[in-house]
């Protein structure tokens, strides 16, 4: 089995991947230009046209693309393509109420396909793998994002989707899953539930390799995952894989055999690394925030988008023949995005929630905690007045009812009685995370 899904793309000549990177920001750069006003006028308010970009040092003249536009512009202002061409449709927590809304083309779709077939192949896999898919489908990219990819390899693909811990262990000893896809944190409990009922990793199961992302992780989760699952002593391990809604999903990274940083498809991606702080691009292996052109997109393309995730780029070549620059484990986020089981949360969509109800005062404090491997959110917030016609407790289940819905994640709130959280005279400390 071949350890690359195209490996005349994967290992090109760092010196034809540029000129073919060249070619492809042209297009991309025509495409968003010809048929999208917002991108015109925001090239116009820069005095470019796309006749400007002949080099690719020249996208430095193309202003950065945010998440906030993709609010802004919510539900389909930035689409490029005309509707009929639009075959499909994710979401992902935007900064407040709205989500952001990214489209495929079935152009779109097959690219992702191939870049995830691409990650398969890079970690091990092929097709006589049995590939149980924990990540959650629907609005989120993971689930479909990898089931997509694991079919073109020819896998044979289990769609669990999260949750329900015992019958996914039942599935994998059962159906002898090799491969598992799902978030870390959820990889750290299916481990921690087979260790504690006493399953001989070994000889009871089959996992040789785990494709873990969507939220970040340690070295140290690394190796205790590698261990509860029993990855390496089936001659495989635990791999980091990273994405992004606005880019296509998971797909965008993968870490190689060599686990030496996460490849990125400089195909379809073209990648800065800049100061956070003042846009400047960093030099050669600094830290800072990663900010991605997009190459091949038709629906949803973006043009230097700030992912606002920190990471390191390595340019030298990686023993395992492809020649794809590599990211760093992303380090830390640039903006206060929290993922919560894998789930973006911004606290600007807490507040907008709680601004809905007069019976509240503004002060708010967001907790994070661990229970077992799962991290859980405490809301603390505080009644405005005891006269209030909703009690304390009438507040808590409304409220906990109404995060849910908007953020997908359960919300555990406690209304405190009026001038009982802090004050602060300079930045409010809102979030206290206690995870490591
Ligand atoms: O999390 C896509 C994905 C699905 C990636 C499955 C990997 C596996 P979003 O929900 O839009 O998309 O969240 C994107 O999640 O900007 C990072 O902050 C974070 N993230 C994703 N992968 C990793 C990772 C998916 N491997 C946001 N390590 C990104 C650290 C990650 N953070």
């Amino acid at each position: 089995m071949s350890k690359f899904w195209n490996e005349k793309i994967e290992t090109m000549p760092v010196k034809d991947l540029q000129t073919l990177q060249m070619k492809k920001l042209k297009a991309q750069v025509v495409h968003v230009f010809e048929n999208n006003p917002i991108y015109r006028s925001k090239f116009k308010n820069a005095g470019i046209t796309p006749d400007d970009i002949t080099t690719l040092a020249d996208i430095g003249k193309i202003p950065f693309s945010v998440k906030d536009e993709l609010r802004t512009q919510y539900p389909i202002g930035l689409q490029c393509v005309p509707q009929e061409q639009v075959v499909r449709y994710h979401m992902s927590s935007g900064t407040t109420g709205k989500p952001i809304c990214c489209g495929y083309t079935r152009e779109d779709l097959e690219t992702w396909s191939d870049m995830m077939a691409r990650a398969f192949c890079a970690t091990g896999g092929g097709q006589q793998d049995i590939f149980q898919n924990a990540y959650g489908y629907g609005l989120f990219t993971g689930g479909l994002g990898f089931h997509y990819g694991a079919e073109k390899v020819g896998m044979s693909v289990i769609p669990t989707a999260a949750g329900n811990t015992s019958r996914q262990i039942m599935i994998m000893k059962d159906m002898k899953t090799t491969i598992l896809g799902c978030t870390p944190s959820y990889a750290q409990l299916l481990g921690e539930t087979l260790s504690r009922e006493g399953c001989d990793m070994e000889h009871e199961l089959f996992l040789r390799i785990g494709l873990f992302g969507a939220e970040p992780w340690t070295e140290e989760l690394r190796d205790r995952v590698d261990k509860t699952l029993g990855l390496s002593a089936h001659g495989g391990g635990a791999f980091d894989h990273y994405g992004l809604t606005e880019m296509c999903g998971p797909g965008v990274a993968t870490e190689c055999q060599n686990r030496c940083g996460l490849h990125i498809w400089a195909d379809h991606f073209l990648v800065e690394i800049i100061d956070p702080d003042s846009g400047e691009s960093v030099h050669p292996g600094e830290k800072g925030e990663l900010v991605i052109t997009t190459l091949s997109k038709q629906c949803n393309p973006f043009l230097r988008y700030r992912t606002r995730d920190i990471t390191i780029l390595h340019e030298e070549l990686c023993a395992c023949g492809r020649t794809h620059p590599r990211i760093e484990k992303i380090m830390g986020r640039s903006d206060d995005m929290l993922i919560i089981r894998g789930v973006n949360v911004f606290p600007s969509q807490i507040e907008y929630v709680l601004l809905q109800h007069m019976e509240l005062a503004e002060p708010f404090q967001i907790i994070i905690n661990k229970s077992g491997p799962l991290d859980r959110l405490l809301l603390k917030v505080e009644q405005r007045d005891i006269t209030s016609p909703l009690s304390r407790n009438d507040l808590q289940e409304i409220l906990e009812v109404e995060l849910k819905d908007s953020l997908q994640i359960s919300i555990q709130v406690v209304v405190e009685a009026p001038n009982t959280l802090p004050r602060f005279e300079g930045k409010a400390r809102r979030i206290i995370d206690n995870r490591s």
